[in-house]
């Protein structure tokens, strides 16, 4: 007779103890932008929502922004780096196939040994690695997280694309997950639909744009992406609430990625949310970071003293795919 498998018994419940962000320091405003396309700060403002954006600098890749979110997002936490061990990246923009992004991570933070790996999911990356988290705790496979949504877009935008250029952004944000016996991280709501996968996406891949010696861009036909976030999106909104069990009354803060304000603007009639929900509008200071957008708007969020630590969450990441998901989390 085969012997009985030991397994490992996970936790109840995750939550998120800490989070952190990193922003380039270079400012890109309208201004700028509209030296490079044919557009105006009015329409810009008015179709989007941004003022402005952050563009990394050469001394600021992807290692350095995931580096130092993850840096800041550790020490909210009260997290040892001892105790960390998975770390999941979520990215579009890393530009190497191999090695990944957080094994990278991993060392420069001085972690101990901990399964690291990064994954594809673009503006809903955090999302996604926020589901991973909380299921390897609760199964029993890590104790203690760090997940990271980082993107350098700017390397991957067409600058003289009037339909692209003015909306993609760079940034990082992170957070430390943990298990815990009261769950902070709500049920994951998330799918996808391949069928869309042309209206967002890389003009070319790596070999076929190496002899042309020009780097692949991104590709986007906005009004499609509108369409799906502005209905079957926001239907999944609803969903989360639905299946974590609670009424919209009963939520704190809501974080949609932040891809456009005209979009969110949509959501929030859609999903009816009462007047004391706070809406993070990150977008206007920071354009589409993707990956990035949810976690850098929590920390920012936080640390102005709009929401508070304890409050609940709605929290859903949506685009190229098309992917998306979302769930609702505790505030730490
Ligand atoms: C990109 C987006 C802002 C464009 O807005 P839109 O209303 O669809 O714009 P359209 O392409 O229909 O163009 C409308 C008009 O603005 C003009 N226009 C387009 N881009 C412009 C620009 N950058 N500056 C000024 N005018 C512009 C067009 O020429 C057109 O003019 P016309 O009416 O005289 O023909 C919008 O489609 C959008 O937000 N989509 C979702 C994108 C998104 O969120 N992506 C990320 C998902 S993760």
């Amino acid at each position: 007779m085969t012997a009985p498998l030991t397994i490992r018994a996970g936790r109840v419940g995750s939550r998120i103890a800490g989070v952190g962000s990193f922003l380039p320091r270079r400012i890109v405003t309208n201004e700028e932008m509209c030296t490079m396309i044919d557009s105006s700060d009015e329409w810009i403002q008015q179709r989007t929502g941004i003022v402005e954006r952050r563009w990394a600098s050469d001394d600021e890749p992807l290692t350095v922004m995931i580096a130092e979110a993850s840096r800041h997002a550790i020490e909210h936490s009260g997290v040892s780096t001892d105790e960390i061990d998975a770390v999941i990246v979520a990215s579009v923009t890393h530009l190497k196939a191999t090695p990944a992004l957080a094994p990278m991570l991993a060392a420069e933070l001085g972690l101990k040994d901990p399964a690291a790996y990064d994954i594809s999911a673009a503006c809903a990356g955090f999302c996604y690695a926020l589901a991973q988290a909380d299921a390897l705790i609760r199964a029993g496979a890590a104790n203690a997280v760090l997940i990271v949504g980082a993107e350098r877009l700017s390397d991957l935008t067409d600058k003289s694309d009037r339909s692209t250029a003015f909306l993609f952004a760079d940034g990082a944000g992170a957070a430390v997950v943990v298990g815990s016996d009261t769950p902070g991280v709500g049920p994951v709501v998330w799918g996808s639909d391949g069928t869309q996968a042309d209206v967002i996406t890389q003009t070319a891949d790596f070999r076929d744009a190496v002899p042309t010696g020009q780097m692949p861009t991104l590709y986007m036909d906005g009004k499609p992406v509108f369409r799906w976030a502005t209905t079957f999106i926001a239907d999944a909104a609803k969903d989360i609430l639905k299946q974590t069990g609670l009424e919209p009354e009963q939520l704190d803060v809501f974080i949609p990625h932040q891809a456009n304000n005209r979009i969110t603007d949509s959501m929030l009639r859609h999903l009816k949310l009462p007047e004391h929900v706070v809406v993070a509008r990150t977008i206007k200071h920071l354009g589409n970071t993707s990956a990035a957008s949810v976690p850098i708007a929590m920390d920012q969020l936080l640390s102005s003293g709009e929401a508070t630590s304890g409050q609940t969450a709605l929290i859903i990441g949506f685009g190229a795919g098309l992917v998306y998901a979302g769930q609702v989390v505790v505030l730490p």
